[in-house]
């Protein structure tokens, strides 16, 4: 009998297990089914800074020692900027109250520094969520911590009418390039990095002998003329 994976959904929790049919009879009476951890999904609080930046700096630490744009905010105090920025969402999903992963999405086009062009989406009939963030804490990749955030910010962006999820992932984070590709995402445009070498010298010149002391030129013979030779 086929098993099928899907959510229950109890308020705001959905816990991810197998749902069965009536073979449950035959288990009841044999081994006590194992309880799956329960993933939980909340806005963060200002309460959260702290310990999610540490998740984030965490999470991100072996992708960026890979790629040449920092793949999480710079530093504290720019996280906590976007914590004071309007309409950006941050989730935290929680196990038993260990954030497992953060989720960190945009509506629209926000802030006086972003680069994104809306009209390239205007003129496609996209409605995109912008997704700014998503990781998982390390030690729960492949548990499905990262499907279930991905279906949070579908489902986020079917409340809010939007019809895409719109995110950018550098090149050089081939699991998570891979990730998205296996869950319908499509490449729109890409910004590449490009280096060519450049022959280096020192800035400053190498120590030099002085020529030694030069004549005075006034006791060159024909003292006293021109240069144009005018008298
Ligand atoms: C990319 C990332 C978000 C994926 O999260 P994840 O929790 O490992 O993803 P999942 O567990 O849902 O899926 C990963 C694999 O686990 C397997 N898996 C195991 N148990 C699973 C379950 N219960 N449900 C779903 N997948 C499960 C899946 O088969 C999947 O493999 P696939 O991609 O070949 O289908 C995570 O690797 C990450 O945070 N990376 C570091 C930060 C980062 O790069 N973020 C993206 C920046 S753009």
């Amino acid at each position: 009998m086929a098993r099928r994976r899907s959510p229950r959904k109890t308020g705001n929790q959905t816990s991810v297990v197998a749902e069965e049919r009536p073979v449950v009879a035959k288990r009841a009476r044999g081994k006590k089914k194992q309880a799956q951890p329960l993933i939980a999904v909340r806005h963060m609080t200002r309460r959260d800074i702290g310990r999610v930046w540490e998740f984030l700096k965490l999470s991100f630490r072996d992708v960026n020692a890979e790629t040449v744009e920092y793949q999480r905010p710079r530093s504290k105090h720019r996280f906590e900027e976007i914590f004071e920025e309007e309409g950006i969402e941050q989730l935290l999903f929680e196990v038993d109250d260990a954030i497992v992963a953060y989720a960190e999405c945009t509506y629209e086009v926000t802030g006086s520094d972003n680069w994104i062009n809306p009209r390239y989406f205007e003129k496609r009939d996209m409605r995109p969520l912008f997704v700014d963030e998503l990781a998982v804490h390390p030690e729960w990749h492949g548990k499905g911590v990262g499907s279930f955030a991905l279906e949070q910010l579908h489902h986020l962006a079917r409340v809010h009418g939007l019809n895409h999820l719109v995110l950018e992932v550098a090149e050089n984070n081939e699991r998570a390039l891979e990730w998205y590709k296996k869950r319908a995402f499509k490449k729109l445009d890409a910004a590449v990095f490009m280096a060519t070498s450049v022959d280096t010298e020192p800035e400053l010149l190498p120590p030099r002998e002085l020529a030694g002391q030069r004549e005075p030129a006034s006791t060159l013979p024909g003292e006293g003329s021109e240069p144009d030779g005018e008298s």
